[in-house]
């Protein structure tokens, strides 16, 4: 009879996050939590492949009376749709004592001690909303950090811990297929759903981002209100091979930050959103808590780099629930020669 081969089947979340309890570097309420947020994302790309025949395309609000968020945007359905959807996954999961959300003015504590657990959970639900009516890639981004000890009730000021206290990051990107890209620390690992069997199934351990690249995404249409630093970074790198850089570099900018940072995980590359004139008063687009941190997280864990342009982004100190950054992250040389732009244009 032939020898039995062990299968080498791909392995599921579920499987890994088991591992990695028993590897003693995550606890039963963070997998748990982990599986609860997995399962949340499983239901958006369910209303997110529906597109127009589910009714969850075009604005919230009514004509005339857009629904205008705490950032100032006009809010998607689908924005609405995504955080309520994490809302009622988690409101009785039971790992929890709150949660924030690009979509909620405050933070939420969960109410009773039923229903309480030690993990503060933030969330951008939907990610790069101005791509839902054109069909192209979203998203959803999570962080989790631990609620301080003592804190039953946790305010947003519980919540403005630096990105190196995070015990877990992710998201989920809606595109050709849905793919949720996850660090508990221990390296960024992607999984695959298998939509017959609906479940996450790792299709890369350990992803891994070429230190050097030749890809840049920016928007470029803000080229005229950049500062210094970037101006002449980016110039540098137009002039390609006979320029200052020695090799000409080629440009993507999807304006879904998922979508972006997916491919630079995938096959490198470096993706900023620095200050600009529009955005310079707020610090920048990007938000520090549930953008810049948890994708901060993903790429270091994949050995690349992530950093304000003047500050490595897991050691701000956050000073607002919505603070905004300016963001340089991907392949770890061209991070750091954006800095030293910075250093030398300062
Ligand atoms: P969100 O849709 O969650 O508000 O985030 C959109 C962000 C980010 O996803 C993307 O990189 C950036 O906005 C795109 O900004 P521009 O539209 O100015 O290019
Ligand atoms: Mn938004
Ligand atoms: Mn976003
Ligand atoms: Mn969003």
């Amino acid at each position: 009879a032939p020898e039995r081969r062990a299968m080498t089947k791909p392995i599921s979340l579920t499987r890994y996050l088991i591992e990695e309890q028993h590897a003693g570097r995550i606890n039963a309420d963070l997998r748990l939590l982990i599986e609860v947020v997995a399962r949340a994302c499983k239901t958006i790309s369910h209303a997110v492949g529906k597109g127009a025949l589910g009714g969850v395309l075009g604005d919230a609000g009514t004509p005339g009376a857009a629904s205008i968020n705490v950032q100032g945007e006009a809010q998607k359905k689908l924005d609405v749709i995504a955080n309520d959807v994490l809302m009622e996954a988690n409101a009785w999961g039971g790992h929890l004592a709150g949660l924030a959300s690009e979509e909620m003015d405050h933070s939420q504590p969960i109410p009773d001690a039923a229903r309480r657990g030690n993990y503060l959970l933030l969330f951008d639900p939907l990610d790069g909303s101005s791509n839902i009516d054109v069909n192209v890639s979203v998203g959803t981004i999570f962080s989790v950090l631990r609620c301080p000890d003592g804190v039953t009730s946790p305010g947003d000021e519980h919540y403005l811990q630096p990105g190196t206290a995070q015990v877990c990051a992710g998201y989920t990107v809606y595109g050709p297929s849905t793919m949720l890209v996850l660090t508990v620390g221990n390296g960024t690992h992607a999984f695959t759903l298998d939509r017959e069997i609906g479940s996450f199934v790792m299709t890369t351990r350990g992803m891994r981002i070429p230190e050097d690249t030749k890809e840049f995404a920016i928007n470029a249409s803000n080229q005229r209100h950049w500062e210094a630093p970037v101006q002449a970074w980016v110039a540098d790198m137009l002039a390609g091979k006979d320029g200052p850089r020695g090799k000409d570099f080629n440009m993507r900018w999807v304006a879904s930050m998922v979508a972006d940072v997916h491919r630079i995980l995938t096959r490198g590359g470096v993706f900023s959103y620095p200050l600009d004139a529009k955005c310079r008063d707020k610090g920048g687009k990007l938000r520090l808590m549930y953008e810049a941190n948890p994708m901060a997280f993903l790429v270091e864990q994949a050995g690349g780099a992530a950093s304000t342009g003047r500050q490595r982004m897991l050691e701000v100190q956050p000073t607002a629930l919505h603070q905004r950054v300016p963001v340089f992250l991907g392949s770890r040389n061209e991070v750091a020669t954006a800095i030293d732009y910075h250093r030398r244009h300062d």
